[in-house]
């Protein structure tokens, strides 16, 4: 999984500081340097020397500056091509992923819209941002376009709520919208069981609200007005039995206060709340509960006020519905409110659109998938929809230049995330993954998304892999871990997706990507350049190898999957490798549909999936797979450290440290695993290559890679399979199946299974049974535990990490259709 959004514990921070330690050194290496420099001008006579010095500090200057602003080229994206004029249908949505239901516009400062619920019995706690230790059964869009349109079931222990919206387009600020609230009970749940709905808006940074109170208690309306929305209504409306019939009897709060910004609405909220009301209805039990009161401000806050927030808190027995509308103040005429019967109507309209829609995109229902299967599929895909985000915020990135991290300029990010609750936020290597499913859906969107991703490119054409835009975003993430370092990769995916949207793209889109394409692939070939001619290296690995069993490789995307054991700049990895080749192949058919020269890329790709040259680089004949090269050794271990106790003191607890029984060589690695598939799964490996019988034969050995639920990421015969890095590192891409790698191998074999040669027959039955046991173990998993999983265990085919995970584990929507 990207990078840096491993378990984050104490082990992390000490991994960042391993990492600032070393970049310390390097720059006293260059600073020694440059004193050799300055005592042979001195010798030349000091003018000379003053001019040198300034040329030098000239140079640095400019290099450091280009490591902190954007890529020159013009936008990929023209100015304004996101906002309310020129995209007015996708201005509005549910671009809040890492809430559990809420909207914003497109636009650097949103008004946000959203949703929180308590339910009141003791011990229940207030959910609105997602959260796995909140430990819902199951939460997600079952149904979502991507666009107008949304349906999503929560279930919170013996509550259901059903969140839907609908847009309508009209006006010139992104239309109107309204939503639909369904509680009723299930499970062990009650009919009389006491629940709130917290209806909220808020400003973020600009814009002004005005509150429109009803019998001086319930917040029946906000009016506002903001720069990109105009003027505009939301209202509240009255809850309805869930029939939509009879008003129900119901308790009103509401709450008018600043928040220092929205990552802190829920303490807001939170702080605001009184357990001092009671709830009596006429012609049932009274009971206490718990509804905001006066909010006294946050304890120890003293950041600035900035959003104002309006919410609406609505207490009520189950069943019930609650709706909301939104109505921009430029829509001239309205053919009536959309609400009750109409939004019925409107819902059920865009439901039966979005299912035919779905069928015609992947044809399930054609391929004999019964009902509860396509109901799965649609799932996913509509959770990645859902879980799109627009982001808007200042990423720091650490160069080699600076002493500290800098921020870069303002950026705007259009994406997926990986998962709602743990990485509710844009990750590089994932995107690449996530626009393979999301192409087929809507081209356009996709073809937007990778244009915000280049326009995130440096002037040393590099994009941060994991990009923190914002204060909600990085109130999600632990300090240590926010800055990006300049000199690290990261899987450059987005060209898998550029693959697939190639053919259709329109030439003037792809005019504007080429000059930040271009510089994306001199960065890696410049920067993550290897030992010899056509080799390549990740950049950045752990440089303290004494800690870990193996050293990670963070940039690589596959973290733990051992590597060389002792880093060094001899290495040569595999993987890198090939997908330069990947990129190199798409640059050159880019330039030769726009008529550029294609040349260089072509010589590239060609010598980089020359099969001969492949062989002698990274066949390791002892191990009749391809590997990595490197300073390796193959017999290395953790064991506790020695410890002797200070007098008068206790002894210190013991650390595991490595110890290396048998002197690392340039050899080899002896890892069997996804590095190893690298020339398959991306497809330079010749159909008639002789290497091929023997790639296909480990990937369908259970001693080696295969398992009922997919291919295993290490072969259970590696010196490292399943071992724990470190105390506190678990296994990562130590065994576990993961769906993205999975998804390239079902793509590679179906290519040779599609092309005369000697294996055809075997990659075809590989094929078969490969897609039968993912979808069977990812859809069984779904039923049983309520989600899709970041990755799944290669022994009982349970699903482990972070759920919901619809970033690229929903490429099993692309299995089921066989869409590669
Ligand atoms: C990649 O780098 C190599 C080595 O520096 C260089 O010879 C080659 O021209 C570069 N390829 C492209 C396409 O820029
Ligand atoms: C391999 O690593 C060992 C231990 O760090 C080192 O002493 C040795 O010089 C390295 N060998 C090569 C060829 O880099």
């Amino acid at each position: 999984m990207a990078a840096e959004r491993r378990r984050r514990g104490a082990e992390g921070a000490r991994e960042a500081r391993g990492r600032a330690r070393e970049r310390g050194a390097a720059r006293g290496e260059r600073g020694g340097r440059g004193a050799l420099g300055l005592a042979a001008a001195l010798a030349l006579g000091l003018c000379l020397a003053a001019a040198g010095a300034l040329l030098a500090q000239w140079g640095r200057w400019r290099a450091a500056s280009r490591a902190v602003s954007p890529h020159p080229a013009a936008p990929a994206l023209p100015p304004g091509a996101t906002g309310p004029g020129a995209a007015p249908r996708r201005f509005w949505g549910s671009y809040r992923p890492h809430v559990y239901f809420g909207m914003k516009t497109r636009s650097p400062r949103s008004v946000v819209t959203g949703l929180m619920w308590l339910q009141q019995r003791e011990g229940a706690e207030l959910r609105h941002t997602c959260e796995q230790s909140d430990g819902l059964a199951r939460y997600g869009w079952l149904l979502h376009d991507g666009e107008s349109f949304g349906l999503q079931d929560i279930h919170d222990r013996g509550l259901l709520l059903r969140t839907e919206f609908v847009k309508r387009p009209g006006g010139l600020h992104g239309g109107d919208w309204s939503w639909r609230v369904t509680a009723r009970p299930e499970g062990a749940g009650s009919r009389a069981a006491l629940v709130s709905l917290f209806f909220y808006v808020a400003t973020d940074g600009q814009g002004a609200l005005q509150p429109h109170l009803e019998d001086g208690t319930r917040l029946a309306a906000v009016t506002g007005t903001s720069e990109e929305l105009g003027d505009f209504r939301i209202t509240f409306l009255r809850p309805t039995a869930d029939s939509g019939e009879d008003v129900q009897y119901s308790s009103y709060h509401y709450l008018d206060a600043w928040s220092p910004g929205l990552h802190r609405l829920t303490d807001v909220v939170r702080s605001s709340l009184s357990n001092r009301f009671v709830f009596a209805p006429p012609d049932g039990p009274r009971q206490r509960f718990v509804a905001v009161d006066a909010f006294r401000g946050l304890p120890g806050a003293a950041e600035a006020p900035r959003s104002h927030v309006l919410l609406h808190q609505v207490t009520l027995r189950l069943p019930a519905r609650v709706e909301v509308t939104f109505e921009s103040g430029s829509v001239r005429e309205r053919r009536g409110a959309l609400l009750g019967p109409a939004l019925t109507a409107e819902l059920a309209r865009h439901q039966a659109a979005f299912e035919r829609r779905f069928e015609e995109t992947f044809g399930l229902e054609r391929k004999g998938f019964p009902a509860p299967q396509r109901r799965f599929a649609q799932a996913a895909l509509s959770n990645m929809l859902g879980g799109m985000g627009y982001f808007h915020g200042r990423p720091l990135v650490q160069s080699p230049l600076h002493e500290q991290p800098v921020p870069y300029p303002e950026s705007s990010l259009f994406t997926a995330v990986p998962s709602r609750s743990f990485f509710p936020r844009g990750f590089l290597w994932d995107e690449g993954f996530h626009q393979l499913l999301l192409a087929r859906w809507d081209p356009e969107l996709s073809r937007e998304v990778l244009a915000h991703w280049l326009d995130l490119m440096t002037a040393e054409g590099w994009i941060p892999r994991e990009q923190i835009l914002g204060d909600e975003a990085r109130a999600k993430v632990p300090p240590e871990f926010v800055v990006q370092h300049s000199e690290t990769a990261n899987p450059p995916t987005l060209f898998l997706a550029l693959q697939r949207l190639l053919g259709a793209a329109p030439l003037p889109y792809l005019r504007r990507l080429f000059p930040r394409l271009r510089s994306w692939y001199e960065w890696y070939n410049g920067t993550q350049a290897g030992p010899l001619p056509h080799t390549f290296r990740w950049r950045g690995r752990d440089p303290d190898p004494e800690r870990f069993l193996n050293p990670k490789t963070l940039a690589s995307g596959l973290d733990d999957y051992p590597r060389a054991s002792h880093p060094s700049a001899d290495e040569r990895h595999l993987d890198l490798r090939c997908w330069m080749a990947l990129a190199a192949g798409v640059l050159a058919e880019a330039a030769e549909r726009l008529g550029e020269p294609a040349e260089p890329y072509r010589r590239a790709q060609e010598a980089l999936s020359d099969n001969a040259l492949l062989e002698q680089l990274h066949w390791a004949e002892e191990l009749s797979a391809f590997a990595d090269f490197g300073n390796h050794s193959r017999a290395v271990g953790l064991r506790r450290e020695a410890v002797r106790a200070a007098p008068g003191r206790p002894p210190p607890a013991p650390r595991l440290v490595r110890e290396v029984r048998e002197a690392p060589r340039p050899r080899f690695v002896d890892a069997l695993g996804y590095v190893s598939l690298f020339p398959l799964l991306l497809q330079l490996l010749r159909p008639d290559s002789p290497r091929l019988g023997a790639v296909l034969a480990a990937m369908r050995d259970e001693r080696r890679l295969w398992t009922p639920f997919g291919l295993r990421s290490l072969s259970r015969d590696s010196p490292l399979y399943m071992q724990r890095n470190t105390e506190h590192d678990p296994p990562y891409w130590r065994g576990s199946v993961w769906i993205n790698i999975n998804y390239l191998a079902l793509r590679a074999l179906h290519g040779y299974a599609d092309q005369p040669g000697p294996h055809r027959e075997r990659a075809a039955q590989l094929y078969g049974e490969l897609r039968r046991n993912l979808i069977d173990n990812l859809y069984r998993q779904y039923a049983e535990s309520g989600y899709l999983w970041e990755h799944y265990s290669d022994s009982t085919g349970r699903g482990q990490g972070s759920h919901p995970f619809t970033g690229w584990s929903a490429l099993v929507v692309l299995m089921m259709a066989e869409d590669y």
